[in-house]
């Protein structure tokens, strides 16, 4: 499982009010607190800001480090003036009509696809097996909890740090999700500038996730109504059952699993 990183990483206080606040983060996630001068120790960094939590890489020319944001950047403008339930996402997960499904994202990330779908009306549990991802997220929640313009969407979303095949077993009858969506990382086999950044940085931070096959098992076990697993177009499915229909957009693909037929005739 890829809950480790192979990269080097410590954290750093930028500013002298930070500094309590990064001490107890580099505590909770057993990093070191380093100066300044140490940071090209290490190949990742958490900077703890005034404004946020962010992750960069001390390589020469680095791209400027992530964080999560769900207020201003793409995902802020995605909310805005994004395809409402029109658009691939939505049609993949069923937000037919009024319908509001509860879904488990399993494979959180920085939170877009979870953001999103919550800003469509959907409750979602996000869950985050990387410490590090999770408390870049548990950042960006807090922070957009405190803006009136997206909180109640934040409201519809839960966090939860873990390996989300293990929680998604242990879910009891009265816990059990409509959907359960996963986008796991996939080898990386381009180097250019093409890769996006923080794919390259999540890269260089978790690697592939090699699991996402037992993932699906787990939640194939679980989903009331249906299991999507997003995909790059050109990508194969996940190993497993094959996917039950698939809904494309310009670059992704989104693999349904229906799993309320399987549920159904399970108990008659
Ligand atoms: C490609 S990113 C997801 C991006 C996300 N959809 C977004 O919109 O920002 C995949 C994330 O899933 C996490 N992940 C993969 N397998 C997981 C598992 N079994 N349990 C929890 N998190 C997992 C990885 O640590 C990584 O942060």
């Amino acid at each position: 499982m890829n809950t480790t990183t192979a990269a080097t990483i410590a954290l750093t206080a930028t500013c002298g009010e930070c500094e309590v606040r990064a001490a107890a983060l580099a505590q909770q996630l057993n990093l070191p607190l380093v100066d300044n001068d140490e940071l090209h120790s290490y190949e990742l960094i958490l900077f703890v800001t005034p404004e946020r939590l962010e992750l960069g890489e001390t390589i020469h020319k680095a791209p400027k480090p992530i964080y999560v944001d769900f207020l201003g950047g793409s995902v802020g403008h995605r909310h805005r003036f994004g395809g409402g339930r029109g658009q691939p996402i939505a049609k993949a997960v069923g937000l037919k009509g009024g319908a509001n499904p509860c879904v488990i994202d399993a494979t959180a990330g920085l939170g877009r696809d979870a953001f999103l779908l919550a800003s469509l009306g959907c409750h979602v549990t996000l869950i985050e097996r990387s410490p590090i991802v999770a408390a870049l997220l548990r950042d960006g929640l807090e922070r957009a909890a405190d803006d009136a313009s997206v909180s109640e969407v934040i409201e519809r979303m839960n966090l939860v740090e873990g390996d989300a095949a293990e929680v998604i077993r242990s879910l009891d009858e009265d816990n059990i999700p409509d959907v359960i969506y996963l986008d796991p990382m996939f080898p990386c086999r381009d180097k250019s500038a093409l890769v996006k950044k923080e794919m390259r940085l999540f890269h260089h931070l978790i690697g592939p996730d090699q699991d996402s096959s037992a993932l699906l098992e787990a939640a194939l076990g679980k989903a009331k109504r249906r299991v999507v697993v997003k995909r790059p177009k050109s990508a194969a499915p996940l190993d497993g059952p094959k996917p039950s229909a698939e809904i494309s957009s310009k670059t992704m693909r989104y693999d349904l699993y229906v799993t309320l037929t399987n549920k159904l005739s399970a108990t008659q």
